[in-house]
């Protein structure tokens, strides 16, 4: 996705400073690449019904980036999973230092607001984009998981509180990405819907992440894996084999609830999910 990357830089306008990387900072995890999967799937509701309004939908698109780029970021801290490498590159706390990988992610939650509130949309479409990444990905959603994901390191969940763990810290941003799409192109009918599909959608995610860190090397992930013996994961308390049974079974579901959707959104996510479905399998 070279285009979003150049999308990404060219809507990050950072005013000039005596400081000597904040700008540099701000940009290279941003453009380090990543697979856009949240942003693909925004779009591709909105190609679903509305292919005019994708140029505008990319703004909308962008914040959900930004703010899940400042989710890694912040994950990737010594406090939280102490990684030194993210989307192939190290870390900004190891480039740097913590102070900026901190006001790097700070900076880049708070713009993904601005840049919603900027978007060529009217005011009753901005104020519920805004709220449903607000929601998502802030104090019940995404920051709500991690902070459970970190209490409870070392200390093992049931399965239950563990899928309630990967819903809020992964399952609701990817949700909330799709439901967006739906509120852009104005098909409140399809908000729940996809919305559902995408909670699903992302705690598979979640868990084929956790398959991943076990079954691949830091170099093809990008990341640092081997690295969540001590977490709650479908891995740490089932085994490999029993989770992979789970991933299956999440795919199989989510492949006939995509053959129900209509033939414009089968059609664009289709290509884009059997990736994404399956990718525990590859
Ligand atoms: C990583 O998300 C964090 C999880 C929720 C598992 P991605 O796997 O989408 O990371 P990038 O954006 O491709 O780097
Ligand atoms: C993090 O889950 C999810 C986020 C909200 C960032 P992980 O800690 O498993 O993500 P990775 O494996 O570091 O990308
Ligand atoms: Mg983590
Ligand atoms: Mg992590
Ligand atoms: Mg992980």
């Amino acid at each position: 996705m070279q285009k979003f990357e150049k999308f990404l830089l060219d809507n990050l306008p950072v005013s000039k400073s005596i400081h000597p990387h904040y700008e540099k900072a701000l940009q290279e995890m941003l453009i380090a690449g990543g697979k856009r999967f949240r942003p693909a799937l925004l779009l591709g509701v909105v190609r679903a019904y509305n292919t005019l309004m994708c140029d505008s939908a990319r703004h909308a698109a962008l914040a959900i980036e930004l703010l899940h780029t400042y989710s890694l970021i912040h994950d990737d801290l010594p406090a939280m999973d102490n990684s030194p490498l993210r989307r192939g590159k190290p870390t900004l706390h190891v480039v740097y230092d913590e102070v900026t990988a901190i006001l790097v992610g700070d900076a880049l939650n708070t713009y993904a607001f601005e840049v919603l509130a900027n978007t060529p949309f009217c005011d009753a479409t901005r104020v519920k984009l805004i709220r449903e990444l607000a929601s998502n990905g802030g104090l019940n959603g995404m920051v709500l998981g991690q902070a459970i994901d970190c209490y409870f390191e070392n200390s093992p969940l049931d399965i239950v509180d563990v899928k309630i763990l990967h819903t809020n810290k992964t399952a609701k941003l990817i949700a909330a990405s799709l439901k967006m799409g739906a509120i852009i192109v104005g098909r409140e009918d399809l908000e729940d819907v996809l919305y559902n599909f995408g909670i699903k959608l992302g705690l598979l995610f979640q868990i084929q992440d956790d398959i991943l860190d076990l079954t691949q090397s830091s170099q093809e992930a990008g990341k640092l894996t081997h690295n969540d013996g001590d977490k709650n994961s479908f891995v740490t308390l089932i085994g490999l084999e029993e989770t992979m049974k789970e991933a299956n079974t999440l795919a199989d579901e989510l492949t006939l609830e995509l053959n129900d959707f209509d033939e414009n959104l089968k059609n664009e996510l289709s290509s884009l999910l059997r990736k994404y479905i399956n990718r525990h399998r590859n």
